[in-house]
């Protein structure tokens, strides 16, 4: 018997799934401004390297006129495909299919890409759609999301786990991204948020816009849930391809090599102006690390939340780097709440994947208050502290002026394991600044002077000269 028959079953059936749930859906999912599951995936991967898995399952459950709505592949895509050439496991939740909310059978799928991708050492990329766990099939749905958190957890520190969030993402489907490394969001068409606004009006009395409770705006610059935020969907997915160039596909592995065309030993004159002589004058060091990284490149982790450190990845001699770097420019590089969470987080990461870490330094200590204390400045700068302690990747640390206090021990001094430090000409280090120090230690030879004014900045020149500059005391390297 010929196999025609079961030749065109079988296209049928593609055809169908590949329609998700049906054209109208998927006319209003592009009026949106959003693309489909299948649409993205073709962004995100290189051309022709998509494999489906498990495209013609179907959801179990009966109830609730569930037995009337069957889609071919349920509400998710789920396969495997290549990044530059690199073998990537990938999932895209499909909002045309019941809000791309997840219930048993899209939950397995999930679980099978990702058991995949731990078997084989390979990154996973979720790209998140989803009304979160589906309500009609209870029980089993919530399964499903445990199913794979527990998973994101298993894989944490692996491979790498990038989610995207696409859409309007709710309970599990912002739950399960929050345990991977990096949240990718697009502005003005994904949200992110534990219940949408809806529940909250019922809850809280309070009516709030998907945006105000939980657009790219909200979580790349308050919350810090998002890691990245881009302007339209091939953006957000462009990024992605980027960000991935920078890590290895696992924890056994280094990153990829890129030969770069700037000489290692060159010198940059640039760089003796950028840091003023005034301690208190502001600069940028995402200037310092540009001119230092190959071929000016610097990908950019948090850009917009505590903007009072920086971090991201870049490449020294063609090796993938982490940089974490006090910024003068934004509170004066202090260390608070924020900062010391986005700084630990990256280092940790870093340190997982073989990622050598790169510390600019420039603090004037952390910043003091009862609105940091109250809310547990002790218990941040605890976690950046212990994150550059347990740091076994190389460390290397270049002190371009104030290194004060309890910051310079946490930001990768020599005593908690850093390989190199270095101090620029500009480098300062002291228990703490000038002013503070010499109001302390001096306090009754200042009260009884004749001329306070003089005598304190007579006190403050000698402090510097005794204190500050103190480069010779074997801890740091003077280059
Ligand atoms: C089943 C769902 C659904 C869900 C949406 N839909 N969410 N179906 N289960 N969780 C369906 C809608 O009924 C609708 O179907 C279609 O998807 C599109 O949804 P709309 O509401 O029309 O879209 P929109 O206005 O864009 O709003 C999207 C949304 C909203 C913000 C996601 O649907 C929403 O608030 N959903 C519920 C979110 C939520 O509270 N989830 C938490 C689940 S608990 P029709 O057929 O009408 O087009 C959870 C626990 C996990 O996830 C564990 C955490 C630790």
């Amino acid at each position: 018997m010929s196999a025609q028959p079961k030749i065109q079953q079988l296209n049928d059936k593609k055809a169908q799934s590949r329609l998700g749930g049906g054209q109208a859906r998927i006319d209003a999912q592009h009026k949106k401004g959003r693309l489909t599951a299948r649409e993205r995936l073709d962004l995100l991967l290189d051309k022709g390297s998509f494999r489906e898995v498990d495209a013609f399952v179907i959801h179990r459950t009966h109830d609730f006129g569930l037995d009337e709505q069957k889609f071919t592949g349920d509400s998710v895509v789920t396969g495997w495909g290549t990044i530059d050439g690199r073998l990537v496991y990938v999932y895209s939740q499909d909002f045309t299919v019941f809000g791309g909310s997840l219930g048993e059978v899209h939950a397995e799928k999930i679980c099978k890409i990702m058991d995949l991708a731990m078997k084989n050492g390979a990154p996973i990329i979720g790209l998140n759609d989803s009304g979160g766990a589906r309500i009609q099939e209870g029980v089993v749905a919530l399964a499903g999301y445990a199913d794979i958190f527990l998973r994101n957890t298993m894989a944490s520190g692996v491979i790498p786990q990038i989610s995207a969030i696409m859409g309007p993402c709710a309970g599990g489907a912002v739950y399960s991204p929050a345990l991977t490394d990096f949240i990718f969001m697009t502005r003005n068409t994904s949200y992110m948020f534990v219940t949408g606004p809806d529940v909250v009006k019922a809850v809280t009395h309070e009516e709030v816009t998907q945006e105000e409770l939980g657009g790219a705006s909200v979580h790349s610059e308050k919350s810090g849930v998002c890691h990245v935020a881009a302007d339209s969907e091939a953006d957000t997915l462009y990024l992605i391809r980027k960000v991935l160039g920078y890590m290895p596909q696992n924890n056994m592995e280094d990153s990829p090599f890129v030969t770069t065309t700037d000489d290692p030993l060159r010198m940059d004159d640039a760089l003796n102006q950028i840091v003023p002589d005034d301690p208190n004058k502001p600069y940028d060091i995402k200037e310092v690390i540009n001119m230092i990284m190959d071929d000016g490149n610097f990908f950019e982790i948090h850009e917009n939340y505590a903007q009072n450190v920086v971090v991201g990845f870049a490449r020294l001699g063609g090796h993938s780097v982490g940089i974490i770097a006090n910024q003068p420019a934004v509170l004066a590089g202090v260390l608070d709440i924020d900062a010391s969470e986005k700084a630990a987080r990256f280092i940790r990461f870093c340190d997982s994947f073989n990622i050598p870490i790169i510390t600019f330094e420039d603090v004037p200590g952390f910043l003091p208050g009862t609105f940091q204390e109250h809310h547990g400045i002790i218990r941040s700068g605890a976690k950046l502290l212990y994150a550059y302690c347990e740091a076994t990747v190389p460390k290397l640390t270049v002190i371009t002026r104030k290194a004060y206090g309890g910051a310079y021990c946490v930001m990768s001094s020599k005593h908690i394991r850093s390989d190199v430090n270095f101090a620029w000409p500009t480098a300062e280090i002291a228990v703490m600044g000038p002013d503070g120090a010499v109001n302390i230690i001096f306090r009754k030879e200042l009260e009884s002077a004749k001329d306070p004014v003089a005598k304190k900045a007579e006190l403050v020149a000698d402090y510097k000269e005794k204190i500050c500059k103190s480069l010779c005391s074997g801890r740091t390297w003077l280059y």
